[in-house]
């Protein structure tokens, strides 16, 4: 019988080799697979990470070189040269480069972001104020800040940060640290169009420094200038306005009071008793032919800018710019069924939350711990720009700095789909 068991156990040995070999084969195979899942999770992860940083990389390097253009890239430091008071609540600061070199030139209208460094605060504060005087004006920037107090509505809020800073704790000689000239509303010189500059309140900076831009490069076209304050003692920039009407016969000003004082002669000091609207355009205006630079506060921008449309006037040729809310939330929420049912990836944060129905991302950003850096908080300033990943937003207002393609600015921005956001 040896020689049946020999031939046998030689077959069998022989299939528990194949079976081994088999099984060790699936097993390399499996593992095999396994990695190669495992790689190509880990590749397609490393790949998406590399396109976020990309796309981050290429926001920052686009909002570096516009700043360069501008003038410099971050903050530079300036000096307080002098503190000038316009009135009451409005006080100019003069501005000069601490280095002692020169100032690039700006495009009147255009604003100043500073980085406050205000005590008991940790992170510096991001506040932007308008250029006030004309880019002729080559040996400062001056910018006129109104303090503000608490809102009649809120007696009990706290009064205005910055502005509050700048007029009780900044002197003469102090240095801060201010972003280069920035913003899409300007006027612009090339374009000679007779043009109609409109300012309500402290919304009278940035077209007071295009009328002085204006008026110092011999600008020919027609020049209207309105501006409106509650009264004369409120009203700034009163002597350099006769000045400039009385040496250019392109312009004409108008000072409308909406509650003048005894001190203010209507047809002598002031011009109009009531608001700056286009009911007096209609009257004072030969035609609506012209382009209306228009910076105030809400309420009166809301009803001029529709006005004007009514009127007829183009698109185009009603040009803007909101101060903005820099520190007030809007309570208000939308009902639950007017919120798209998207979701939030604020991907460096590693967070994903439901889209609220919050006023922007950026309030939906701060309600989640989630860092976003914020100045205007209007769409103004590009400081909350971020890049976005993945997915649509669109905004409440039209910013008036058009973000990069590939960006958003969250602090008028509303998703319209699910979005991966780089914060
Ligand atoms: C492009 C641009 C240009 C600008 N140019 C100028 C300019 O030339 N001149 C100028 O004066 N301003 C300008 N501003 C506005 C300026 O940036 C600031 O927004 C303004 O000075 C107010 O800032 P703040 O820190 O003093 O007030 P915030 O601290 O932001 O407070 C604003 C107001 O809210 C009130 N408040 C605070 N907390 C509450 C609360 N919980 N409830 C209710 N109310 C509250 C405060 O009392 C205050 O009245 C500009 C803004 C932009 C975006
Ligand atoms: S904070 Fe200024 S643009 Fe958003």
């Amino acid at each position: 019988m040896d020689w049946l068991v020999a031939p046998m156990t030689v077959q069998l040995l022989g299939a528990v080799l194949v079976i081994g070999a088999l099984l060790h084969l699936a097993t390399v195979l499996l593992r095999a697979r396994s990695d190669a899942a495992m790689a190509r999770r880990y590749h397609d992860q490393r790949l998406q990470q590399l396109d976020l940083e990309l796309a981050t990389a290429a926001v920052r390097h686009r909002s570096a070189v516009r700043a360069v253009d501008a003038g410099w890239s971050g903050t530079r430091k300036f000096r307080i040269e002098r503190k000038v008071p316009e009135s009451d609540s409005v006080t100019s600061f003069y501005l000069i480069p601490h280095d002692g070199k020169a100032l690039p030139p700006f495009k009147p209208g255009q604003f100043l972001t500073f980085q406050l460094k205000l005590p008991d605060r940790a992170k510096p504060l991001v506040r932007c104020y308008s250029l006030s005087d004309s880019p002729s004006e080559t040996g400062h920037y001056r910018i006129s800040v109104k303090r503000l107090d608490p809102p009649p509505k809120a007696p009990d809020a706290p009064p205005g940060l910055s502005s509050n800073f700048l007029h009780r704790e900044v002197s003469e000689g102090e240095i801060l640290d201010v972003k280069a000239p920035a913003g899409d509303f300007f006027l612009d010189l090339e374009e000679r169009r007779p043009v109609v500059l409109i300012g309500g309140g402290v919304g009278i900076t940035p077209v007071f420094s295009m009328l002085k831009a204006a008026c110092a490069a011999g600008y020919d076209q027609e020049i209207w200038f309105f501006s409106g304050a509650r009264f004369g003692a409120d009203q700034i920039y009163q002597d350099d306005l006769k000045a400039l009407e009385a040496a250019h016969d392109n312009l004409r000003v108008c000072l409308c009071y909406s509650e003048p004082t005894e001190g203010d002669v209507l047809g002598e000091t002031y011009h109009h008793h009531g608001w700056v609207g286009v009911d007096l355009f209609k009257q004072m205006l030969p035609s609506n032919n012209y382009v209306f630079y228009i910076c105030g506060p809400p309420p009166m921008m809301a009803a001029v800018t529709q006005d004007l449309a009514d009127w007829g006037v183009p698109k185009a040729d009603i040009r803007m710019e909101a101060f903005g809310p820099a520190s007030i939330k809007k309570t208000e929420s939308k009902p639950a069924s007017d919120v798209p049912a998207v979701t939030v990836e604020f991907a460096h944060s590693g967070k994903t939350v439901n889209w609220s129905g919050a006023e922007t991302l950026l309030e939906l950003a701060e309600d989640n711990d989630v860092v976003i850096d914020s100045g205007c908080r209007a769409g103004n300033c590009g400081t909350c720009v971020t890049a976005v990943r993945s997915g649509e937003v669109d905004y409440a207002s039209p910013p008036s700095a058009e973000p990069e393609a590939g960006s958003c600015l969250p602090c008028i921005a509303r998703p319209t789909s699910n979005l991966v956001l780089d914060a």
